[in-house]
């Protein structure tokens, strides 16, 4: 896939002594890019979805980690480090089902512990570098997951998927997207079906809007429209990406992902998670544990500032479900697609 396509729009860009995101509760109406420059508007971008998306909050965190330190008094390694610690806490807390967002800082620790003999000016770079570096691998991981995941296409394939997983919820190309992406490129005739994700649609505003711009053909259906399609066999496979996956191969992924499976699996189609390795998060057991999100209600009980139910009526408003591993057919990585048992599969991935 070349690297100048159109559906390899930038979400977040490092510049010069600042991070550059295009704001991503303006889309599809407008595309507004916003300057970050301090740790707290970078935790409040993440909370409000203004960049969203695993990979691309993980990122986030890494860019807004530095910012958060770069200012530091140059002292002693050991109350440098408290700090640290606590700018990562503080950002991990501003979501947190997606693990890629403390995979990113706990990597930043553990890099700045291993240069711990090193000025803090020095570190202070390094640290810098190292959220490049987060950037630039996630590039070429999602690049790797789409070509990893054409097989699983066949030819004119109707595919429906779930929430964005595209170039705006990543460092480039996508998840679940990318192997649609690359799936078109190589002239498979693919056919997608947006579910449009209630409450915050990022189907109808997101993964609509990347698609059109890539000119892939698509319908936007709403969420409860999926499974009369799958019974009519207007669907070939489903294929959505994940925020974090526990050991034995359960997935969190946004709120409406577990029902597809479900329905998936009853009408006999193929569901596929495509997801980095920073996304499996092997000291979770299995999907029980995973920290779910729980947004507020007015999420729910308004669109676009306008009410949309009863004055006073309480909504729920859960941002992520667990779909058990027994219903997914296949993971794809940048490692290669696992099958299940994923707990055998993630081993022989981590130990290689
Ligand atoms: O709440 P969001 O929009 O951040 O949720 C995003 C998802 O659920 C995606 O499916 C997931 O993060 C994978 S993105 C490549």
């Amino acid at each position: 896939m070349s690297d100048n396509i159109d559906t390899a729009v930038q979400s977040i860009e490092w510049q010069e002594d600042h991070v550059r995101i295009l704001d991503q509760t303006y889309l599809p109406g407008r595309e507004v890019y916003s300057d970050i420059r301090d740790v707290g508007r970078m935790w409040e971008a993440i909370k409000k979805l203004r960049i969203r998306g695993a990979p691309a909050i993980g990122i986030a965190a890494a860019y807004g980690l530095y910012l958060g330190i770069k200012d530091l008094p140059e002292n002693t390694f050991k109350s440098f480090m408290v700090e640290v610690n606590r700018v990562a806490k503080y950002l991990e807390g501003a979501r947190p089902t997606a693990v890629n967002l403390k995979w990113a800082t706990d990597r930043i620790k553990s890099t700045i512990r291993a240069h711990k003999d090193k000025d803090i000016s020095e570190i202070k770079k390094i640290v810098l570098q190292t959220a490049k570096t987060i950037h630039d691998e996630d590039k070429r991981t999602c690049k790797k997951i789409g070509e990893n995941g054409v097989e699983l296409i066949p030819k004119n394939a109707q595919i429906l998927t779930h929430c964005n997983t595209g170039s705006l919820a990543t460092g480039q190309y996508g998840t679940a997207l990318s192997v649609i992406f690359h799936a078109h490129e190589q002239g498979k005739k693919t056919f997608v079906w947006v579910d449009e994700t209630r409450p915050l649609l990022q189907g109808s505003r997101l993964t609509a809007w990347e698609l059109m711009n890539a000119e892939i053909p698509m319908k936007i259906i709403t969420d409860s429209s999926a499974g009369s399609l799958m019974r009519r066999g207007e669907v070939d496979l489903v294929m959505v990406g994940a925020d974090r996956i526990a050991a034995n191969g359960d997935v969190a992924n946004k709120i409406g992902t577990y029902p597809l499976a479900v329905l998936a699996q009853e009408n006999e189609i193929p569901f596929y998670v495509a997801a980095p390795l920073s996304t499996i998060d092997m000291e979770m057991a299995t999907g029980d544990k995973i920290p779910l999100e729980e947004r507020e209600q007015e999420e729910v009980l308004t669109y676009s500032d306008a009410q949309i139910a009863p004055k006073k009526a309480e909504a729920y408003n859960p941002a992520f479900d667990i779909t058990p591993h027994s219903y997914i057919n296949g993971i794809v990585t940048q490692e290669g697609i696992i099958e299940p048992p994923f707990e055998e599969g993630f081993k022989n991935v981590f130990d290689d």
